[in-house]
Order: structure tokens, then C-alpha cells, then sequence
């Protein structure tokens, strides 16, 4: 092949992301829509969820990032916020969602505000799936990106104050290494469907130069085939990293 060779579209659509981001919106829009409780549209979100998960993992996603249940979602009314903690616990009793797929899972926010059941769930999917050699899926639960950074100065903060770290040593490194995803590349793209052009406290610091893709979607109709569209997007965008 020559320098001058051009790029097929087919090349293009394999300039993969390591790390995607999705906020998964519009759960309770889609049931209203169809005069369905809100719950419904949660449960049907899960499955979506499912879906990409797998979908991903099979075509070499090295690192998802759902975002399930944000640190503000707690203002819901007491039964949705139970009906999605319900499925959390469903989905980790099924065993198979973490077992069969070599997909290794982890948790990303604060567990000290969900249940004893729901923690001891999330800690037996992580290690029981910590050999797993296939994709790496964090999901967000009780997850905030200004909580996440607030959590990192602190535990900065005491490290000086124990004398085992001089203020002018901190550097960007060390606040990543104090992240929920500490070791792990950033989100080189964040999809979020439902119509909204906002990230509601989703990965603040890890997503400084993520590409953004706003799909007017609701999360429960998401198919394989729209992450298949934001991938050609993803693909044909110009990424500088502030050089030229
Ligand atoms: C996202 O769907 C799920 C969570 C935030 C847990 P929503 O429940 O926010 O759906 P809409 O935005 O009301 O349609
Ligand atoms: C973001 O969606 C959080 C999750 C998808 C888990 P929200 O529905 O909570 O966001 P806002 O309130 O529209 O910003
Ligand atoms: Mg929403």
C-alpha cells in the first residue's frame, strides 16, 4: 500500500474507542409514552443494558462505563428509587450477566448509602469476576463526579496532613490514581441518548478531552445498531488533544 492510500469507510468504522461512557436517560420518559408506571421503563432499560454490554464486549470495547444511579437520584420518589435498587439486586442474583461473558465487573460511587444485601451483591460480581479477561464494565451506582473529586482531595489531604506527601507532589497522575476508575484509560467517547445536551455530574474528571455523542433516543429503545451509528461518528471525529 502507498502513503497515498485512502482510508475506506469500512477502516474508518474500525478506529474503536477503548473507553465508553453511556448515561443511560430516558427510562422513565419511554414509559410514560406507552401510559406504563416509571418502574417499567427501568426494567426495560436493564435489559437494554444487557444487550450493550455483551454487544460491546464482543466487538473488543476494552472498558464500558454505565452510569445506573447518580448521586442526585436520590430526590425520586422512595418507590422508584426502591424499584431500581430492585433491579440491581436482580441483575447481580443472575449470576450468568457476569459469569458467562468473561466481562470483569466493577462498581463505581459511594456504597456506604445502599443497602448491606446490595454491597455484599456488588463485592461477590467483582470478585468473582475479577479474573475475567474480556471487557472491564463499571457501572455507576450512587455515583457523582464532583463527589468522586471531593473524595480524592480529601484522601490527598490526609496523606499531607499524615506527612506522607508534600502539597507541591500532587500532580494530575496522582488525583487519577485517587479516582474510581484509578488505573483504567478515560472515556474517549460518552453517548448519552434521551434528547438531553448535559452530563449530570458523569465522569467530570476523567472525560476532559471524551467526544460527546447526544442522541435523541430514549434509553430503552437503544439497540446495538445506535451504538453502531455513534461509532462511525466517533470514527470520522478529529481528535487534537489541544495540539494542531
Ligand atoms: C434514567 O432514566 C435512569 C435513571 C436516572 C436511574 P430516567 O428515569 O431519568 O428517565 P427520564 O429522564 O425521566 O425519561
Ligand atoms: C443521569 O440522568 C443519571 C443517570 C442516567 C443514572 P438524570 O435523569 O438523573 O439526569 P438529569 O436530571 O436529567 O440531569
Ligand atoms: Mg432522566
Amino acid at each position: 500500500m502507498g502513503m497515498f492510500a485512502k482510508a475506506r469507510p469500512e477502516d474508518a468504522a474500525r478506529v474503536l474507542p477503548n473507553h465508553i461512557g453511556v448515561i443511560m436517560d430516558g427510562n422513565g420518559r419511554w414509559a410514560k409514552k406507552r401510559g406504563l408506571p416509571r418502574r417499567m421503563g427501568h426494567s426495560k432499560g436493564a435489559k437494554t443494558f444487557k444487550e450493550i454490554c455483551r454487544y460491546c464486549n464482543k466487538i473488543g470495547i476494552k472498558y464500558l462505563t454505565a452510569y445506573a444511579f447518580s448521586t442526585e437520584n436520590w430526590k425520586r420518589p422512595q418507590e422508584e428509587v426502591d424499584a431500581i435498587m430492585e433491579l440491581l439486586k436482580e441483575y447481580l442474583q443472575d449470576a450468568h450477566n457476569y459469569k458467562d461473558e468473561n466481562i470483569k465487573t466493577r462498581f463505581i460511587g459511594d456504597r456506604s448509602a445502599l443497602s448491606d444485601e446490595l454491597v455484599r451483591l456488588m463485592e461477590d460480581a467483582e470478585r468473582e469476576s475479577a479474573g475475567a479477561t474480556g471487557m472491564t464494565l463499571n457501572i455507576a451506582i450512587n455515583y457523582g463526579g464532583r463527589d468522586e473529586i471531593v473524595r480524592a482531595a480529601r484522601s490527598l489531604a490526609e496523606q499531607v496532613k499524615n506527612g506522607r506527601l508534600q502539597p507541591g507532589d500532587i500532580d494530575e497522575a496522582m488525583l487519577s490514581s485517587q479516582m474510581y476508575t484509578a488505573g483504567q484509560d478515560d472515556p474517549d467517547l460518552i453517548i448519552r441518548p434521551s434528547g438531553e445536551y448535559r452530563t449530570s455530574n458523569f465522569l467530570l474528571w476523567q472525560s476532559a478531552y471524551a467526544e460527546y455523542i447526544f442522541m435523541d433516543i430514549l434509553w430503552p429503545d437503544f439497540t446495538p445498531r445506535q451504538l453502531e451509528r455513534a461509532l462511525a461518528e466517533y470514527a470520522g471525529r478529529n481528535r487534537r488533544f489541544g495540539g494542531v
